[in-house]
């Protein structure tokens, strides 16, 4: 027996020394000091052994079973050890390698162009109006010196949603809106917003587009101001070297009404592609607010006066870089959008 002993402890040192993970080990545990185990199995049988001979049988199976469990013991402290280091090194992050560029998406060249727009106001002392896109058509018509039957209704034709309901046609109606509610004080807005129109789409047409329209009243607003105004604003936005232009034209809520041109950036004046051969471009309309709009809102045209100018920002964001088809802007192709990449911050 004491053979047997000697025999098995050498078998699950042996092992134990072989055993190369956590789990082989544990099986080599069970398998020698288990419960249905062989050393388990000889203090069991130890009861059939002569009395004298216990104690001492007992003492070496004791032994054994010490020895083994240290050996296990300080095998499993190894292998332990080694499944962690072996984990950390999987795990390790190399921080020498190139890290992966994270794509930064860009303004739509629209929103770009609207906060260029707005920037420049803002640094002249005025604020961001707001309106409803669904309008009634008082604000955008009536309110506007456009009253039902209008013949220059038929230029801004729209979506209705009934009768007095329908899509703006453009952002003056925010004008309306906004002396209605300033009740005589004086205002300087600027509102940026979409407008729609009835129009069959086409490279220079959207049934959707945006507008950004300005708003100037109170004591002594004169021409000369909006003239002022619109030069710094060309001057901004093409080029310290522009001139301007003032046409007269027609709006039924202004009088009198202009459209104004900037010289051509391109050529400087000379003729063009850009401007056509007529060295000016077209970039917005405006005037100074007829008196009866002020009317209709509660201002005395006899005490305040006022300017206006509406413009898009589509046409100034194709000028300013060359988009030759207005649809450009809403079909999201990706291939157009990155073209626009955000330099300033
Ligand atoms: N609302 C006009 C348009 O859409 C533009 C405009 C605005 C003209 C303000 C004069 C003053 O055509």
């Amino acid at each position: 027996m004491e053979q047997q002993l000697q025999q098995l402890k050498e078998e699950a040192l042996k092992k134990i020394q072989d055993a190369q993970g956590v789990k082989e080990l544990n099986d080599v545990r069970v398998a020698y000091l288990g419960k249905k185990g062989p050393i388990t199995d000889l203090l069991k049988g130890m009861g059939k052994l002569p009395a004298e001979e216990r104690p001492k049988m007992g003492a070496l199976v004791n032994v054994v079973r010490e020895t083994v469990t240290e050996a296990l013991e300080s095998r499993m402290a190894v292998l332990e050890e080694a499944a962690i280091q072996a984990q950390l090194e999987n795990e390790s992050i190399d921080v020498t390698l190139p890290g992966r560029p994270a794509p930064a998406g860009n303004h739509h060249p629209l929103t770009r162009v609207v906060e260029e727009i707005e920037d420049f106001f803002i640094s002249m002392g005025y604020e961001i109006a707001e309106g409803p896109e669904v309008e009634k058509d008082y604000y955008n018509f009536e309110a506007l010196n456009l009253p039902k039957g209008h013949p220059a209704r038929d230029m801004q034709d729209s979506f209705y949603i009934s009768e007095d309901v329908l899509l703006r046609t453009h952002t003056s109606p925010v004008q309306a809106r906004t002396m209605e509610a300033k009740k005589g004080e004086a205002i300087k807005i600027i509102c940026p917003g979409k407008v729609y129109r009835r129009d069959n789409d086409d490279a220079t047409h959207s049934h959707q587009f945006t507008q950004i329209e300005g708003l100037v009243v109170g004591e002594n607003i004169r021409m000369s101001d909006l003239k002022g105004t619109l030069d710094l604003f060309a001057k901004k936005m093409f080029g310290a070297d522009r001139e301007i232009r003032l046409r007269p034209s027609f709006f039924p809520f202004t009088e009198p009404s202009v459209e104004m041109d900037i010289s051509c950036f391109k050529c400087g004046g000379a003729g063009c592609n850009v401007c056509k051969k007529t060295g000016w471009i077209e970039i917005l309309g405006a005037g100074m607010v007829h008196p009866n709009v002020l009317k209709m809102a509660g201002y005395d045209p006899s005490v305040v006066t006022g300017f206006a100018f509406g413009m898009g920002p589509e046409r100034i964001a194709m000028l300013k870089y060359g988009v030759e088809d207005i649809r450009h802007f809403y079909t999201n192709d990706i291939r157009f959008i990155s073209q626009f990449n955000r330099t300033e911050a």
